[in-house]
């Protein structure tokens, strides 16, 4: 397949026809695409797909007509150039990335020039590799009375950091840290986590190829032991590093409820019936309990009828 590498033929006098979607793809299950992405993919004339991140098997649903090419070999100009010259001939033309697109995904590089030619464009959002890889690790990225912030980052490789997002700054708030990019830097991940003042006794999860069938690990360790674990487990590519005070929280013992679900607690869904006495007394975020059991709550909220809202609280 030829790529063009000028602009020139897309900026005519024929108007561009189509629209550009970029698609987020999802972490690699083809399964986790959204239903939108899906139906974009089923009416595609073109799909530039993220070749060394996105399984091939997103396309699957591709109509024969298509033009599927793989962009992992081409610049952003190239890609650019292509998707003008493919909006200029068919009505879908979708730009498939992986996880969601506006997650270290050469977003608005690619949008700009779209732009510039007139193409119109829509992104839909996909299930970042981050969600992915805490759903595999049966974590919860947040939780009350620990933390209830989320920083997704990365340390610093060939793209510098701005001024103020070291990993050791950010990870001097002691919330939870998503890492994208960042596992052949791992050396440097929990010396940032040390220097911020975590324990190294506190936990880490890496989950590599999260979702990908047939494809994923888990490696678990804490501070101290994580980049031996992922060396042992030969782990060097397609990794999400979490470090979060949340971590093995399924197997503690005391938990602070959600306030969501907690009887005293009106919300928009429902009024309060009872004083809570769930509320937890101690946590022990890092003495995971030996017996294994899942003590997930069953919630019937979605059931409740609905009532005036008396508060703004909803989580
Ligand atoms: C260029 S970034 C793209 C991130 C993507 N937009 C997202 O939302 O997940 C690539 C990085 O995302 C992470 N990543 C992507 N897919 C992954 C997967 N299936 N499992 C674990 N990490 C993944 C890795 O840290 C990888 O280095």
């Amino acid at each position: 397949m030829s790529i063009p590498l000028s602009l020139s033929a897309a900026h005519g006098a024929t108007p561009p026809l189509g629209k550009v979607w970029f698609v987020g793809a999802g972490p690699g299950d083809p399964e986790l695409i959204t239903v939108k992405g899906r139906a974009l993919i089923e009416r595609a004339g073109a799909i530039l797909f993220a070749g060394s991140l996105v399984s091939e098997a997103a396309t699957r649903w591709a109509p024969e007509s298509c033009v599927v090419l793989d962009s992992k070999d081409m610049t952003l100009e190239q890609m650019s150039a292509w998707l003008i010259e493919q909006a200029a001939r068919c009505a879908t033309v979708v730009r498939l990335q992986t996880g969601d697109p506006g997650l270290y995904g050469a977003l608005i590089e690619l949008v700009q020039p779209l732009d510039a030619a007139g193409i119109a464009i829509e992104v839909v959002p996909g299930v970042s590799s981050a969600m992915a890889s805490a759903a595999a690790a049966v974590e919860s990225l947040t939780l009350p009375e620990v933390t209830q912030t989320v920083i997704f980052t990365r340390v610093e490789g060939r793209t510098p950091m701005p001024e103020g997002e070291s990993l050791a700054a950010l990870a001097a708030h002691h919330s939870t840290l998503c890492i994208f990019l960042s596992i052949t830097l791992m050396g440097r991940v929990t010396a940032a986590l040390l220097e911020a003042g975590w324990s190294p006794d506190a936990p880490m999860v890496v989950v590599h190829r999260a979702s990908w069938p047939g494809e994923q690990k888990i490696v678990r360790g804490t501070v101290a032991t994580i980049q031996a674990l992922c060396r042992e487990a030969k782990i060097v590519s397609q990794s999400m590093i979490i470090a979060s005070p949340t971590l093995g929280a399924r197997h503690w013992q005391t938990l602070a409820k959600s306030k969501l679900y907690d009887a005293s607690f009106t919300h928009r869904f429902r009024r309060a019936s009872s004083v809570s006495e769930g509320d937890a007394l101690a946590f022990s975020p890092y003495t995971p309990i030996d017996t294994l059991s899942d003590t997930s709550p069953h919630t019937s909220s979605d059931t409740v009828p609905q009532i005036s809202p008396d508060t703004k609280e909803t989580a």
